[in-house]
C-alpha cells in the first residue's frame, strides 16, 4: 500500500504542528485541518517557514459531518493522523460532556468518512493517562487499563471503538499511540507548546515562571516514595513524538491492521530533576515551593517501549537536556506564544517565505473560521 498524502487534524496544535514537520521532512504531503478553538493559524505559517513548503489548509470542526465529509470530497487522503481533540483533565472533570462530544463525535464523523475510502488507515493520539493507577511499571501495552477521568475515558472509548472498527473489516490500519509527557519545543524556536491561560502541564508552567509570567511553581506532592520525594513521570521530546507518528504510519502500509504503542523514552524523571535541569542548562531560576500530594496523583510513571522499538524501529533519542533547552528557546523567543507574534512577524526574526502569507494564501475555508478559543479553565500542574 502506498501512503503519500496524510490529513493531520488538529495540525495547528502542539504535536500535530511539530509532526507536520517530520512529515513533510520525510517526503509526505501534508494536508491539515484543526478549527483552531485551541491553535493558531501562525503555528502552520511557522511549519511552512521551517519545511519551505506551504500546507493545504482546512478550518473543519470534525464534530461537524458534513464539513468533514466535504473535506474528503475535496482531498484524496492516503492515511490520517488524528490529532484534534480537547485534552485537559481538569478542564474534562468540570466539563465532561464537552469531552465527550469534542473527542468521541469527532472521532466517530473522522472514521465514518474514512470508511467510505479505500484508505481506512488512522493513527490516533492516546494517552499513558489509559493506565490509570497503575503501580506495576514499567507500563507496557499489556497493562490493564482504567480511566479516572472524562477526558481518560474519551481515550479508552475511542480505543475500543477503533478496536471494533479493525474487526469489522479487513481494510482498516490502526495505531493507536500511547503518549507519555511530551514537552520540548522544535529547536528552531519557531514552534512549541502555546497553552491558553495557566498552562495544565508542568513543563511550560516552568518556562513561564522562568520567563517571570508566573510568579512560582507549586510542586505537589514532596513525599512520595521516589528519590526526592517528589512524583517520577517520563518526559518525552515532542519531535521524538513526533518521529514515533512516521514510524507507526510506515508500518501501516504493512496493513498489520489494529496495533498500539507506547511512545516514551522509558526513563523516568523528576519534578525536581526536571526543574534543576532547566536551571542548570538554562541559567535560569524557577522558584518553587512544595505543596501536599494532588488527589489523583501516581507516585512514579514511565513505559516500557520495547515493542515500538522493535515493531516500529523507533526510540527515543533526546534528552531531558534536550528539552530543557528547546523549552526556553521557544518560551524566549515566543514569550507571549503565538499571541502578538503576528504583528511583530514581518519585523522580527520570522521572516515568511512567501511575503503572502498573511491571510495564508493556500487557507482554504470550509466554514468561516473565527470561533473563539476556548475558554481558559485555571488548573494546576497536572501530568496528562
Ligand atoms: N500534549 C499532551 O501532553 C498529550 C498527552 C497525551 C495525549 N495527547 C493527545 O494528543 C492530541 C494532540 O495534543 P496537543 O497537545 O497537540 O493538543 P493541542 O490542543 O495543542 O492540539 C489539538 C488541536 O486540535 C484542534 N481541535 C480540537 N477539537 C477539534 C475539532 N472538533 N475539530 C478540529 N480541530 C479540533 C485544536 O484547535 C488544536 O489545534 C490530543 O488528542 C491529546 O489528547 C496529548
Amino acid at each position: 500500500m502506498v501512503i503519500k498524502r496524510v490529513l493531520v487534524t488538529g495540525g495547528a496544535g502542539y504535536i500535530g504542528s511539530h509532526t507536520c514537520i517530520e512529515l513533510l521532512k520525510e517526503g509526505y504531503e501534508v494536508i491539515c485541518a484543526d478549527n483552531f478553538t485551541n491553535s493558531s493559524t501562525v503555528a502552520l505559517q511557522r511549519v511552512e517557514q521551517i519545511a519551505g513548503r506551504p500546507i493545504p489548509t482546512y478550518t473543519v470542526d470534525f464534530c461537524s459531518k458534513e464539513q468533514v465529509k466535504r473535506l474528503f470530497e475535496l482531498e484524496k487522503i492516503d492515511a490520517t493522523i488524528h490529532f484534534a481533540g480537547h485534552k485537559a483533565v481538569g478542564e474534562s472533570i468540570e466539563k465532561p460532556l464537552m469531552y465527550y462530544e469534542n473527542n468521541l463525535v469527532s472521532l466517530m464523523n473522522l472514521c465514518e468518512a474514512l470508511g467510505r475510502t479505500k484508505a481506512k488507515n488512522i493513527v490516533f493520539s492516546s494517552s499513558a493517562t489509559v493506565y490509570g493507577f497503575s503501580e506495576s511499571l514499567p507500563l507496557t501495552e499489556e497493562t490493564p487499563t482504567s480511566a479516572h477521568n472524562a477526558y481518560g475515558r474519551t481515550k479508552l472509548y475511542i480505543e475500543e471503538i477503533l478496536r471494533d472498527l479493525a474487526a469489522s473489516h479487513p481494510g482498516w490500519n490502526i495505531s493507536i499511540l500511547r503518549y507519555f509527557n511530551p514537552v520540548g519545543a522544535h529547536s528552531s524556536g519557531l514552534i512549541g507548546e502555546d497553552p491558553n491561560g495557566i498552562p495544565n502541564n508542568l513543563m511550560p508552567y516552568i518556562s513561564q515562571v522562568a520567563v517571570g509570567r508566573l510568579e512560582k511553581l507549586r510542586v505537589f506532592g514532596s513525599d512520595y516514595d521516589t528519590p526526592d520525594g517528589t512524583g517520577v513521570r517520563d518526559f518525552i521530546h515532542v519531535v521524538d513524538l513526533a518521529r514515533g507518528h512516521v514510524a507507526a504510519l510506515r508500518k501501516l502500509r504493512e496493513n498489520p491492521g489494529y496495533m498500539i504503542h507506547n511512545l516514551g523514552t522509558g526513563k523516568g524523571c523528576s519534578v525536581l530533576e526536571l526543574v534543576r535541569a532547566f536551571e542548570r542548562i538554562n541559567k535560569v531560576r524557577v522558584p518553587y515551593e512544595l505543596v501536599g500530594r494532588r488527589p489523583g496523583d501516581v507516585a512514579e510513571n514511565y513505559a516500557d517501549t520495547s515493542k515500538a522499538k522493535k515493531e516500529l524501529g523507533w526510540e527515543a533519542t533526546h534528552t531531558i537536556e534536550d528539552m530543557v533547552r528547546d523549552t526556553w528557546r521557544w518560551q524566549t523567543r515566543n514569550p507571549h506564544g503565538y499571541k502578538k507574534i503576528q504583528d511583530r512577524l514581518p519585523a522580527v526574526m520570522f521572516k515568511p517565505i512567501n511575503p503572502a502569507y498573511l491571510p495564508k494564501e493556500n487557507m482554504r475555508f470550509i466554514v468561516p473560521s473565527g470561533q473563539p478559543r476556548q475558554q481558559e479553565v485555571p488548573h494546576p500542574p497536572a501530568n496528562r
